[in-house]
């Protein structure tokens, strides 16, 4: 897909149909978009996590209450460990988060290109996720995604509400 109208045609997800699960070949399609991604020195902190398994998907979705995520087929974790990511010496800044998210834009960029439905999430209980997940004490994640085809009779959002770009960009 050309890639500017892929980035105005994604959207988050909120509906999806339960029973239709993502074939293996897409997902791993889509999970090569991550492994592609950049990361500050390019030290890849990162595990990615695709849970499909009823059983520990159920638990997964303890960590987040909302009915339409009952119904998401596979759930996306982006895990990492602060100590495998590049430290900036100036201010000791660490990578993680960024090096994270842009692993998982990458990622849910890919599944919309795939035609699968994707919603940022950080809204869930870290210590529910953890719990499910079994997560060592050093892995951190900062945002979890279904992955799916939306449920049928979905309706794509007709407009995408930002602020323009007069309103955000300075030309110095
Ligand atoms: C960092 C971040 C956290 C988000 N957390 C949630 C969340 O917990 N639950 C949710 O339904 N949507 C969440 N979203 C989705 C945003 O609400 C959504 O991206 C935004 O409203 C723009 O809509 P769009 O994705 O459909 O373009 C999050 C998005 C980002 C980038």
């Amino acid at each position: 897909m050309e890639f500017y109208q892929l980035i105005r045609q994604r959207e988050s997800v909120r509906d999806y149909d339960p029973e239709r699960k993502v074939r293996r070949e897409i997902i791993e399609r889509i999970l090569e978009a991550g492994r592609l991604a950049p990361s500050a020195a390019n030290r890849q902190p990162w595990t990615f996590i695709v849970v499909s398994t009823p059983e520990i998907l159920n638990k997964v979705k303890t960590c987040y209450h909302r009915d339409w995520f009952k119904n998401a087929p596979h759930i996306l974790i982006v895990a990492g460990r602060k100590e495998e990511s590049w430290v900036r010496s100036y201010d000791s800044y660490n990578a993680i988060e960024t090096d994270l998210t842009i692993a998982m834009d990458h990622m849910i960029l890919a599944a919309e290109n795939e035609g699968i439905g994707t919603c940022w999430i950080a809204a869930f209980n870290p210590a529910l996720l953890r719990d499910a997940l079994q997560l060592e004490d050093d892995e951190v994640v900062f945002a979890i995604t279904p992955l799916g085809y939306q449920s049928t009779g979905y309706v794509k959002k007709s407009v995408k509400t930002r602020k323009e770009l007069k309103d955000i960009v300075l030309y110095l």
